[in-house]
């Protein structure tokens, strides 16, 4: 039976090796990580990440062929493929800092391969890098003195947290990014007769490895410029009457444009789009590429607005100040059905509200605990609760920030009854039904279309 490593069980790694070992029974699949407690919770039934279908997944190949660990030196030693999904996060020191990727985790575990190896392997790079990281990586791994040789294939992740069992199965494309030499394109069939396992060969895509490291980086630019692109028209419908939806609609039976990625929201969040644009930024700038690096920052620029407009809204709404106002956001997490909040627009909102001096009431069935620990510095100010028909009792406004599912069927007449008056509405993601709400008596801001307010504006 041949060993699979990999190392880094976070949202990409956890998840990616417990599909591996699913769809491949003929290897053993181990995951490694520096972090002990990490460890621990992939070997009980309370996973340190909450992902739809997750623990099946897990359960249905823990013990058999799947295996959590933390002795790096090992099962380093053992593999025969080695997938590393350390964090790749934006550097906060130095030269780059607040832009370029701080890669000192990624080499660290380099050396770490070249310290424990005695056989041959191939490995795989599966964080998100800057362009031509595997060539830095392949240089470290070759240095090594006993001689023993390593590929380096390039081989992005492309799931989607709250989907990513499904991105694993049923992957639109697998891009393997390998070397044009003969042990290059030897290592390369490697990885595609293991993804062939259950990823139909016409969706397996390879490419050299600069390509495959650009795709990903494109890839998470493109689809965060295209919520830039319908975020930047939400205040200009407000104003005008135009509804965003009937705009995101009517273009996205463009079958050139397309309907995805055209909800208007809060802001993008996660742990990739701001990341990842900031280091295509970071790489144009190096290149001497001013004019590309100003052109994709911008798709930040315009995400950092919209995030700012959804607090001054509610601020110009409610009369130009909230101080002393309960004020109930509805979700925390970045995006539905997941409880992280990396980079979520709801810690800047909840942060602009309480520099405002509002009382912040935070919901979310996911993303308290994460929510406690972002809001670390002012969390003596700000109320944690579960349900959110208590949150919202004695609030002058509730904010849907994350579009979960359940609070699209809320008793919105209850909510109401239990709130002070004028109540108001702010969606942020447009998932509620808001004349139905207005009806009820709510002052309601959807976005990018003008609001329903009871008096005159
Ligand atoms: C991260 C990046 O966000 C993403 O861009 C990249 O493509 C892959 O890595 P994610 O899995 O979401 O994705 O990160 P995280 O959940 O933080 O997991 C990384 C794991 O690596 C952590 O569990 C961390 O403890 C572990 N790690 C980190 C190591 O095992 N060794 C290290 O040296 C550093
Ligand atoms: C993203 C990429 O989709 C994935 O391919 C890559 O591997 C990692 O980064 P993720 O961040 O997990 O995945 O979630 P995604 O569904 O892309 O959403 C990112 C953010 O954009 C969320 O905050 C989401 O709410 C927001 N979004 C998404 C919108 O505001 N509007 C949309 O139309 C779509």
């Amino acid at each position: 039976m041949k060993n699979i490593l990999g190392i880094g069980a976070g949202y990409v790694g956890g998840p990616t090796m417990a599909m591996i070992a699913k769809k491949c029974p003929e290897y053993r699949v181990v995951v490694v990580d520096i972090n002990p407690q990490r460890i621990v919770a992939w070997n009980s039934d309370q996973l340190p990440i909450y992902e739809p279908g997750l623990l099946e997944l897990v359960q249905s190949a823990r013990g058999k062929n799947l295996f959590f660990s933390t002795d790096i030196p090992k099962h380093i030693a053992e593999a025969d493929i080695i997938f590393v999904s350390v964090n790749t996060p934006t550097k906060t020191f130095g030269l780059g800092a607040g832009k370029a990727a701080d890669l000192q985790y990624w080499e660290k575990t380099a050396r770490e391969i070249v310290k424990y190896s005695k056989t041959p392997k191939i490995i795989v790079e599966k964080s998100t890098v800057p362009v031509q990281t595997a060539l830095a990586m392949q240089r470290i791994l070759d240095a090594n003195e006993a001689g023993i040789h390593f590929d380096v294939l390039s081989n992005p992740e492309f799931l989607a947290e709250g989907t990513a069992i499904r991105d694993l199965e049923y992957p639109d494309r697998v891009l393997i990014g390998s070397h044009e030499t003969e042990s290059g394109l030897k290592a390369r069939d490697v990885l595609v007769n293991l993804y062939a396992n259950w990823v139909p060969r016409e969706k397996i895509l390879a490419t050299n490895v600069w390509s495959s490291e650009m795709s990903k980086l494109a890839a998470n630019a493109f689809l965060a410029q295209r919520i830039s692109s319908i975020n930047s028209l939400t205040p200009f419908c407000e104003i005008t009457g135009a509804n965003i939806e009937e705009v995101g609609k009517a273009i996205g039976m463009d079958s050139r444009i397309g309907h995805y990625f055209l909800k208007p929201s809060v802001g993008f969040g996660g742990s990739c789009f701001k990341k990842d644009i900031l280091n295509l930024v970071y790489l144009c700038e190096y290149h001497g590429l001013k004019e590309v690096a100003t052109y994709w920052e911008q798709v930040v620029l315009m995400n950092e607005y919209q995030r700012t407009r959804f607090t001054r809204r509610i601020l110009s709404a409610m009369f130009n100040t909230v101080a002393g106002k309960r004020i109930a956001l509805f979700g925390f997490a970045f995006k539905a059905n997941t409880g992280d909040t990396r980079e979520s627009s709801a810690i800047r909102i909840a942060q602009e509200l309480w520099q405002e001096h509002a009382k912040v009431v935070i919901t979310d069935p996911k993303a308290l605990d994460n929510a406690r620990i972002d809001l670390k510095d002012i969390l003596a100010d700000i109320v944690l609760e579960p349900d959110p028909y208590q949150a919202a009792r004695g609030s002058h406004a509730i904010a849907i920030i994350t579009e979960w599912d359940e609070y699209r069927t809320l008793d919105y007449a209850k909510l109401y009854q239990s709130m002070e008056k004028p109540a108001f509405i702010f969606d942020g993601r447009n998932i509620l039904k808001h004349r139905a709400l207005y009806d009820i008596g709510f002052n309601v801001y959807p976005l990018g279309k003008p609001p329903l307010i009871h008096f005159g504006k």
